[in-house]
């Protein structure tokens, strides 16, 4: 596996892979890798010639900065699981290499950033899309893979590909659950023990509204209720948001109805966690 820690390199290399005629599969991460992104590897390594991974802990996306001195880092142990999935070249420019003294022109990621985690986390998407056009940019890959258990990032991907022309088919992949149900996340190794076992709770009560809303018409009121009352009385948890909405244009549905996706955002302690289930997965 071909470790790159430039741009410039970076895009020789692609261009070196698109003359031999390669076809080239990407997934951009943050490092701390676990199952989920190892399936996302998987996809790429099954459907291209050539597959880049990169990690990069982009401070331009945390809005918090005790969370970004937190974010968990390990490219020791990274290595060797991107080595294990076959990953043909792993990209980890460091800061200054991404945002070198003077950057200053970023992408602005519009209405569909507006609510759930854009407007929790202000600036979030922005930062999100800035980085990953630059790591497009560097990379130039045929296909770039995300994870649906980030539905808005997804979103908003799609959106900056199509609005900047950008030559990149965008694939998004479903969520990988530890075997209790909890969405894995890099985050998930911050959670103390009883936290850990507290936030299966959500996944649970996601599958319970599921049922609920394959039964009978439901409102977002009622979900939104239900959720954050059982959460918060059964564990330690606090509900950040809990929204309804249309799976394509990511809007608030008043109904948990058929094409609707129920997204959660969840406090254990100073752990942030997000998860979201579609209404039609009981049918899936
Ligand atoms: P990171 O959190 O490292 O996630 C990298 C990719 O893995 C994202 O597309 C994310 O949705 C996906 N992923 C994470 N957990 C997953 C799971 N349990 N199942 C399936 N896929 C999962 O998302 C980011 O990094 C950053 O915002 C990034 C896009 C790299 C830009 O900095």
């Amino acid at each position: 596996m071909r470790i790159i820690r430039t741009i410039a390199e970076m895009q020789q290399w692609s261009a070196t892979q698109c003359e031999l005629g390669n076809s080239i599969g990407f997934v951009p991460t943050m490092g701390a890798l676990h199952r989920g992104h190892a399936k996302l590897f998987g996809r790429s390594v099954l459907e291209h010639d050539k597959t880049v991974v990169s990690i990069f802990v982009n401070a331009l996306q945390f809005n918090n900065r005790n969370d970004l001195e937190a974010y968990p880092r390990q490219l020791e142990k990274d290595m060797v699981i991107a080595e294990e999935t076959n990953v043909d070249a792993l990209f980890v420019p460091n800061h200054d290499e991404m945002y070198p003294t003077n950057f200053s022109s970023t992408i602005s990621a519009g209405d569909i950033a507006a609510h759930m985690e854009g407007l929790h986390r202000p600036g979030h998407f922005d930062g999100v899309a800035t980085v990953v056009v630059k790591l497009l940019n560097a990379v130039t890959p045929d296909v770039a893979y995300f994870g649906i258990k980030d539905l808005q990032q997804v979103a908003v991907i799609r959106h900056v590909v199509r609005d900047l022309n950008i030559a990149c088919q965008i694939v998004s992949v479903p969520t990988v659950r530890d075997a209790n149900g909890l969405a894995l996340s890099s985050r998930n190794t911050r959670l103390s023990p009883d936290h850990a076992e507290e936030a299966q709770q959500i996944y649970r009560l996601l599958l319970e509204l599921v049922t609920q809303c394959a039964a009978e018409l439901t409102s977002s009121e009622h979900v939104k209720a239900f959720f954050v009352s059982q959460l918060q009385s059964s564990t330690s948890a606090k509900v950040e948001y809990v929204e309804v909405v249309d799976v394509d244009t990511l809007r608030p549905s008043l109904m948990a109805t058929s094409g609707t996706t129920i997204c959660v955002a969840v406090w254990f302690g100073d752990v942030r966690l997000i998860d979201n289930i579609s209404i039609d997965s009981s049918s899936s």
